[in-house]
């Protein structure tokens, strides 16, 4: 199983404040927001990561994440010279998942549930491809599935209609033909290679699967101002109230056991300034 995470973009929406940075490196309130996908998919067991950057922010997210070892993961590199489309994550990283099944998740996304991760793992077996529901309040930012007798039965790219079903996030589990489905793919009316396209290719064959996530999950895309406050005002408030970290990668790894203690401690040696890593290190005392 491959994780892949798009993290490339020009982040328009966020401007000025992603006129020199990528959107997948501001803060989430005390972490970068990179790290919360990146997390969810190590808490689904997922270690081995592609990850899509642009190629003048490529450096940075190299100093951030480096390879992975010190969590227990490896993760590569690969750039993207333009946001040409979602399914374009899979055309880039062909030669690094031939054969294996993948999950994609946008960097921008950010989950919180009881179980998300196990959910994942759970799902990642299935044939084709699998992907969530979300019931949002507003469809016309997203792209949108229309459930009838248990079957997906619509989808589409911003629907304008207010009653179009569920949401569907930004989290997709593949099997190992997605690159050749990918490549059969046009460009839509607004020059991009559309998921929704893609997800079209499995449910023709029958092969498109999907489960609801339900009200007791947060789903947050944060891709505008406003988002990425709501973002870190959840983060803040479940993390001030309980005292323990959302989407730390550094309890992920420890968590399950991809890391030892001593490896743990290391990591936030000299930095328990930072009350991320006072939190690292409260870990140890469980
Ligand atoms: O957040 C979930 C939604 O994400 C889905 O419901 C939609 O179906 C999906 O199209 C997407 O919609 P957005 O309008 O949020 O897409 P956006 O173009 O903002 O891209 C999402 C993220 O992926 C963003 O962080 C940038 C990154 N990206 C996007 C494209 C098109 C890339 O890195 N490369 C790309 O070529």
């Amino acid at each position: 199983m491959i994780g892949i995470l798009l993290a490339g973009g020009h982040g328009t929406r966020l401007r000025p404040i992603t006129n020199s940075i990528s959107k997948q490196l501001l803060p989430i309130y005390d972490k970068p927001m990179i790290y919360y996908p990146l997390s969810l998919l190590m808490a689904a067991k997922v270690r081995e990561f592609q990850i899509i950057t642009t190629p003048l922010q490529e450096a940075l997210f190299k100093d951030l994440l480096r390879d992975g070892s010190q969590w227990g993961i490896s993760i590569q590199f690969v750039t993207q010279a333009e946001p040409t489309g979602i399914p374009e994550a899979f055309l880039l990283t062909r030669k690094k998942i031939v054969g294996k099944r993948t999950i994609l998740s946008l960097g921008d996304n950010l989950f919180y549930g009881s179980q998300m991760g196990k959910k994942i793992n759970d799902n990642s077996g299935t044939e084709g491809s699998h992907i969530y529901g979300y019931q949002v309040n507003d469809i016309s930012s997203f792209g949108s599935m229309t459930i009838q007798n248990n079957k997906i039965v619509n989808l589409e790219e911003k629907p304008k209609r207010s009653d179009s079903g569920y949401a569907i996030p930004g989290l997709y589990h593949f099997d190992e033909n997605v690159t050749e489905f990918c490549e059969e793919l046009k460009p839509s009316a607004r020059g991009e290679l559309e998921i929704v396209d893609l997800l079209r290719k499995y449910q023709e064959i029958g092969k498109l699967d999907y489960s609801i996530l339900d009200r007791g999950t947060a789903w947050l895309d944060t891709g505008t101002h406003e988002d990425m406050f709501a973002a870190s005002e959840l983060v803040r408030v479940i993390q001030t109230r309980q005292g323990m970290l959302v989407g730390s990668p550094e309890e992920v790894a420890y968590r399950n056991g991809w890391i030892t203690p001593d490896q743990l401690e290391e990591l936030a040696a000299g930095m328990t300034v930072s009350p991320y890593y006072k939190s690292i290190l409260n870990l140890l005392k469980d």
